[in-house]
């Protein structure tokens, strides 16, 4: 379902030139549930951000569920991202002055289909806030806000979910549901890729990639696919 075919990225030019990364090559099927490691500055961030059409490549290609993603326009890579791909960050980015429900909204405000507030209700249900849907960022735990941004980004039924350090914040225990709640998503079809620096994270997914100077150097497992 994605293909990642020779990605490069570099920023700055002459001296201050970064090679972000280099020549990396991925394909995952669906319903894959994938980790990615290595140091920091090795390229994980670039990798989801380029995957999920928020910084454009130097060189290579992305190909999502049989169509070219790197190349397109903006109106053309926001529809396809609105419908397909799901970000979810270590800093949860929920609106502060929105409750949890309004958040989980958030997505559908520009297409407000029928039965949204339902479907916003059962997504809240499934990750456990059914009690929580009025409160606001400020007024929620930091496993709770990580609720609320897994069902925002629940809410347009993505593909591919996409998790840059989602535990990063989190004590063992509460990054443990994440997690269980991860898994269940990926029971469910998800093709789930998550960033994280802890090697209980990765054991919990079905392959790891690590990186190392913007490159690829070892993977583990998969569904048969990390190639
Ligand atoms: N906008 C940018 N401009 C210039 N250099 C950048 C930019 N974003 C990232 N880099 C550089 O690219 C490299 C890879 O960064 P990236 O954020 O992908 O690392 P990372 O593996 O996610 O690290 P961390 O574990 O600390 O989050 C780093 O050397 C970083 O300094
Ligand atoms: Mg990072």
């Amino acid at each position: 379902m994605l293909q990642i075919k020779s990605v490069s990225k570099t920023y700055g030019e002459g001296a201050a030139k970064v090679v972000a990364l280099n020549d990396v090559s991925l394909h995952l099927d669906k319903g894959d549930f994938i980790a990615v490691m290595g140091p920091s500055g090795s390229g994980k961030s670039t990798l989801l951000n380029i995957i999920g059409g928020l910084d454009h490549l130097s060189g290579g290609e992305v190909i999502l569920e049989g169509k070219r993603i790197d190349n397109l326009d903006e109106n053309a890579l926001v529809s396809i991202r609105r419908g397909k791909i799901a970000y979810i960050f270590q800093q949860y980015h929920l609106i502060p002055s929105l409750s949890a429900l309004e958040n989980v909204l958030l997505p559908l405000t520009f297409c407000r289909e029928e039965g949204a507030r339902e479907k916003a209700d059962d997504i809240l249900r499934r990750v456990g806030l059914e009690r929580r849907v009025e409160h606001k960022p400020s007024e929620l735990s930091g496993g709770e806000q990580q609720r609320v941004a897994i069902a925002r980004a629940l809410i347009s039924q993505p593909s591919l979910i996409l998790a840059d350090e989602p535990t990063g914040n989190m004590d063992q225990k509460t990054g443990k549901q994440i997690l269980d709640l991860f898994d269940e998503l990926n029971k469910d079809g998800h093709t789930i890729i998550i960033v994280t620096h802890d090697a209980e994270v990765a054991k919990r997914t079905k392959g790891t990639i690590f990186l190392q100077d913007g490159q690829i150097v070892n993977r583990t497992g998969g569904k048969g696919s990390i190639k």
